[in-house]
């Protein structure tokens, strides 16, 4: 494993619509600032801002903690919530539980886990029905960068 460069975490509140995409803002500046190639920081931002969006929409809390070494940008992200009953149904593209409200927001097309996991080089996700979810992933960096 390689040394971490650089760890933060990010709590994220359920429901909060108006403060959505905050966490995944913050970290957008924080990986750029520090001359993260674009590629990357691009897949990056895309699975953080899902992550974030699935806890703002389904849990009642959560915490992102971004991990970045020399060789990659790693996302943990766990929240308290209802959890998902069928971890592979819900990473099929289109499938979503999201209500009325949600959509009329623009959210809920089912695109989040499958998005989530095409732009990371892994994805892990575990959940326990009652009491949460945890997501793990992580994008390698380009090594010429
Ligand atoms: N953190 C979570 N807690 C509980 N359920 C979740 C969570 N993340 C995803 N889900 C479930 O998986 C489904 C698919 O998620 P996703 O692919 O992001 O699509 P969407 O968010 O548009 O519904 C959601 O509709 C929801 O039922
Ligand atoms: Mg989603």
């Amino acid at each position: 494993m390689a040394a971490e460069l650089l760890r933060e975490s990010f709590e994220i509140q359920g429901r909060n619509y108006d403060k959505a995409g905050e966490v995944s803002g913050e970290i957008k500046v924080i990986l750029r600032d520090l001359g993260i190639e674009a590629a990357s920081l691009r897949r990056l931002v895309i699975v953080a801002f899902e992550a974030e969006m699935n806890v703002v929409m389904y849990a009642r809390r959560g915490t992102l903690t971004l991990i970045l070494t020399e060789e990659d940008v790693n996302l943990e992200v766990r929240d308290e919530g209802p959890g998902i009953p069928d971890i592979e149904l819900a990473f099929k593209e289109g499938y979503s539980t999201a209500s009325d409200e949600m959509r009329e927001l623009g959210f809920g097309f089912g695109m989040g886990l499958p998005n989530m996991k095409k732009n990371s080089d892994e994805l892990k996700v575990e959940s326990e029905v009652g009491k949460g979810t945890l997501v793990v992933a992580k994008i390698r960096l380009n090594s010429n960068a």
